[in-house]
């Protein structure tokens, strides 16, 4: 599949690098070309690709923004044309201090769906650290992608770009509850850094068969 990432920081670099490993396409697209998050990938995988947001967004079938959530307006303003791409949100709309989220009544997903006038927005990333990008599984468990979106056809696509890198995914229905999976990453960070439990933490969703 070819996908473009918004973005060349620790989520966007780390989900094009594993793509890569799965065959897919990668074109970043970033503000600078010289950064040293672009060079520091151009280093680790020859077969990235480089460009500027408007050309990423051409080239991928589904794009990314991997980049900070107040950003993301004047990103899809200059992105050009988004009609019929599936969208990834991974971002989260945290206060300076992480101890709050800075939309009321809405969601980052929301905003992008209707900035872009587009239902295939899929919020998902936004709940896993890093750390977990790069590696899923903790011990016998592979950690929980949970995502949500109008459009169950690039849902079922984010699905499985989540599975080729080693996620189990759950489906938390409509785009509205993205709202809900922005409030759940407050709990991941504040799990992460002020309970200092570190970034090696991830949320997985335990299930049974119905007992009587
Ligand atoms: N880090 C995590 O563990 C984590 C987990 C889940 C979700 N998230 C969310 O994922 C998003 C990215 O986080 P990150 O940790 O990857 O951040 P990061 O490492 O700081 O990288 C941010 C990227 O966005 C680019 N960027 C910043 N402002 C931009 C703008 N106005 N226009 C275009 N590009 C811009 C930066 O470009 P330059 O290199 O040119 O500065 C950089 O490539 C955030 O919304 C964050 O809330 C992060």
């Amino acid at each position: 599949m070819k996908i473009g990432i918004i973005g060349a920081g620790d989520v966007g670099g780390t989900l094009g690098k594993r793509w890569r490993q799965k065959k897919h396409e990668i074109m970043f697209g970033v503000r600078n070309l010289q950064s040293q998050n672009v060079q520091t990938l151009i280093e680790a995988d020859q077969n990235l690709r480089f460009g500027d947001i408007k050309e990423a967004v051409a080239y991928g079938d589904v794009i990314v923004f991997a980049i900070p959530w107040a950003s993301v307006e004047e990103t899809i303003l200059k992105a050009g044309n988004l009609s019929g791409k599936i969208v990834i949100d991974p971002t989260n709309p945290v206060t300076p201090d992480l101890k709050g989220l800075a939309l009321d009544n809405t969601s980052v997903a929301e905003k992008i769906a209707k900035l872009a006038n587009t239902d295939k927005v899929v919020k998902a990333f936004n709940t896993i650290g890093a750390k977990t990008l790069n590696n899923s599984i903790f011990d016998s468990n592979r950690a929980d992608l949970f995502i949500c979106g109008n459009d169950s056809h690039a849902k079922r696509v984010v699905e499985e770009l989540a599975i080729d890198i080693g996620f189990d995914v759950v489906d938390v229905g409509p785009l509205v509850n993205a709202r809900m999976l922005e409030h759940l990453a407050l709990l991941w960070i504040e799990l992460a850094f002020r309970q200092q439990l570190g970034p090696n933490i991830a949320f997985k969703l335990l299930r049974r068969k119905a007992e009587f």
